[in-house]
């Protein structure tokens, strides 16, 4: 991998993390970075929402290469606290494209496809967005923003990510931890999308990222599949009892933020353009399997 210089803000979220081990397994060698609020600080702080802090992390790091996958991710929460979805995942993102204006650096930034209303998804790269949640308009909200300031940025567009992660709050853990429990859980049926698993995600970034590619791109598992499904494709890799999930739809989850139904990402353009190939569910499944297991060996 040519010398990219990375910096990932943060490494300790699902995306960021993981990234960072792929990095890691590279050769590229970026420090760790945290926002102050973890339990177990380790390498950087840094709190996107000010200015101050993001110019001191890349005056300490000197990045080529910024990958920002800090944000709030709870659609919930956002949904009910807009003022303080706007100051991070807009503001925040604003006052890492300015610094990295500033530094000459490329900016690598997550967005989602809750973009999109979900009404004839999945979508490509040039379908017309239309977010349903505070959400979805604050991850839009950035990319406009990253594509008005800079020349040299990827905008990576992914959806219901699962991978190891230390906090182990993705949809997937969520979903083997309560069935381990033999508890039932509700999955909405009617909610369509490509789950992706992270490792693939990241290797898939790290490629574009050495491939010097620039605009959008959707980075997403290759199979369109309805939460249902997918869980029922969980418990068979993990060995689960599936009969304790409740389809449900989503109206019956009386969820504040209303959810993208239809939607889901196409990968043509990154199955074009990036050298590794892009995974379904089973096979991410299973890989996510062996990781597990590997930890706990
Ligand atoms: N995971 C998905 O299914 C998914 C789907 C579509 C798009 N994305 C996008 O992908 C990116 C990464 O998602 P993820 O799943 O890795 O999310 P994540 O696990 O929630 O990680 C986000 C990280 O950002 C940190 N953070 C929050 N506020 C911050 C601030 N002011 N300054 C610095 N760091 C801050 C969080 O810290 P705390 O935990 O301490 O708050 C957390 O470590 C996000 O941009 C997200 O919108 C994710």
């Amino acid at each position: 991998m040519a010398d990219l210089t990375p910096l990932v803000i943060t490494t300790t979220g699902l995306v960021g993390s993981t990234l960072a081990r792929v990095l890691h397994a590279s050769g590229a060698r970026p420090e760790d970075t945290y926002y102050p609020a973890v339990d177990t600080p380790r390498g950087i702080p840094v709190d996107i929402t000010s200015g101050q802090s993001v110019r001191s992390l890349f005056e300490k790091t000197r990045p080529k290469t910024v990958i920002l996958s800090a944000a709030l991710t709870n659609v919930e929460y956002c949904q009910e606290n807009r003022d303080a979805a706007y100051e991070v995942n807009v503001k925040g993102a604003r006052n890492v494209a300015e610094a990295c204006l500033a530094f000459g650096a490329k900016l690598v930034f997550f967005s989602s496809d809750y973009v999109f209303d979900g009404h004839d998804g999945p979508y490509s790269e040039t379908d017309v967005p239309h977010p349903l949640s505070v959400y979805g308009e604050t991850k839009l909200a950035g990319e406009s923003l990253i594509r008005d300031m800079l020349a040299d940025y990827l905008i990576i567009r992914t959806t219901v990510v699962y991978g190891y992660e230390q906090m182990g709050k993705n949809f997937c853990y969520r979903l083997i931890n309560t069935l381990k429990e033999r508890r039932r859980i509700n999955v909405p049926r009617d909610q369509v999308g490509t789950p992706t698993y992270a490792y693939n995600l990241a290797q898939i970034v790290a490629d574009l990222i050495d491939k010097k590619r620039t605009g959008i791109y959707n980075v997403v598992g290759r199979d369109l599949v309805d939460r249902y499904e997918f869980s029922k494709r969980v418990c068979e890799v993990f060995g689960l009892d599936a009969s304790l999930l409740n389809a449900v739809t989503t109206e019956e989850l009386r969820q504040k933020a209303p959810r993208p139904l239809r939607a889901g990402l196409r990968t043509d353009k990154v199955r074009r353009d990036s050298s590794i190939s892009v995974m379904g569910v089973d096979e991410g499944l299973k890989a996510f399997k062996r990781e597990l297991d590997g930890k706990a060996s």
